[in-house]
C-alpha cells in the first residue's frame, strides 16, 4: 500500500475510480464520465500550478486518488484549496480514503493553501462527510437544492479544515 503523486500514464485508472461516482452517485454533479484524455488535462492543470494530486496504489493497482486545487479562479483565493477524494467501489472503507485525504492536506500546506474547502454533493453522503469529520474538517455550510441529478434535487455540504 502507498501514495505517490499521480503521473501522466495514470488517466485510465483515474477515469475508471472517477466514472461509478459520476454515473451511479450524488457526490460528484458531473453527469457524463470524463474520458482517459480528460482526466489526463485535469492532472496536467493541476500539475502545472503545483497543486497536488496523489495517487493510492495497492498491489500495482490505483484504487484511490485524491487533489487539491485553487477554491475558485479569482487572485484573492490563491491560499484557498478545493480538494476531492475518490476511492474505486471495491476499495472502500478500509482506510484508502482517509489516508489520501491527509496526505493531501500535508501536501497542500507545502503547496501554499492556508485552507481547504470540500464542497460536499448531496447532504445524504455520510461516506464523504464522515471522512472530512475523520480528517478534520468541520462543517461551515449547507445550499439547499443546488443541484438535481437522478430526478431528485441535491444539497451542497460545505466543510473547511485550516491548515495554519
Ligand atoms: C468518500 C470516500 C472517498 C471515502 O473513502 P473510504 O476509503 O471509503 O474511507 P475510509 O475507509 O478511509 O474511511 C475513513 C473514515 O471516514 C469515516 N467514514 C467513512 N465512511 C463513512 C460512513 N459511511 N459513515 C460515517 N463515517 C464514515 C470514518 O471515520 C472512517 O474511519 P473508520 O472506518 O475507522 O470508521 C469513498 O466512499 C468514495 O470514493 N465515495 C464516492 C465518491 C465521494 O463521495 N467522494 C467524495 C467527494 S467530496
Amino acid at each position: 500500500m502507498s501514495i505517490r503523486p499521480a503521473r501522466m500514464e495514470d488517466a485510465a485508472a483515474l477515469a475508471a475510480i472517477y466514472a461509478p461516482a459520476v454515473l451511479h452517485g450524488t457526490a460528484s454533479f458531473e453527469v457524463e464520465a470524463p474520458s482517459a484524455a480528460d482526466m489526463a488535462t485535469r492532472l496536467m492543470q493541476v500539475k502545472s500550478h503545483g497543486w497536488p494530486w496523489l495517487v493510492h496504489v495497492t498491489m500495482g493497482q490505483v484504487d484511490g486518488y485524491a487533489y487539491a486545487s485553487q477554491f475558485r479562479d479569482r487572485a484573492a483565493y490563491r491560499h484557498c484549496g478545493e480538494c476531492s477524494v475518490y476511492v474505486a467501489p471495491e476499495a472502500q472503507r478500509t482506510g484508502i480514503g482517509q489516508a489520501l485525504l491527509m496526505a493531501v492536506v500535508s501536501v497542500a500546506r507545502t503547496a501554499g493553501f492556508r485552507q481547504l474547502v470540500a464542497v460536499i454533493g448531496d447532504s445524504g453522503n455520510g461516506n464523504s462527510i464522515g471522512l472530512h469529520t475523520a480528517c478534520g474538517f468541520e462543517r461551515v455550510g449547507l445550499l439547499k437544492d443546488v443541484g438535481e441529478k437522478f430526478g431528485r434535487p441535491l444539497d451542497i455540504v460545505m466543510m473547511q479544515r485550516s491548515l495554519v
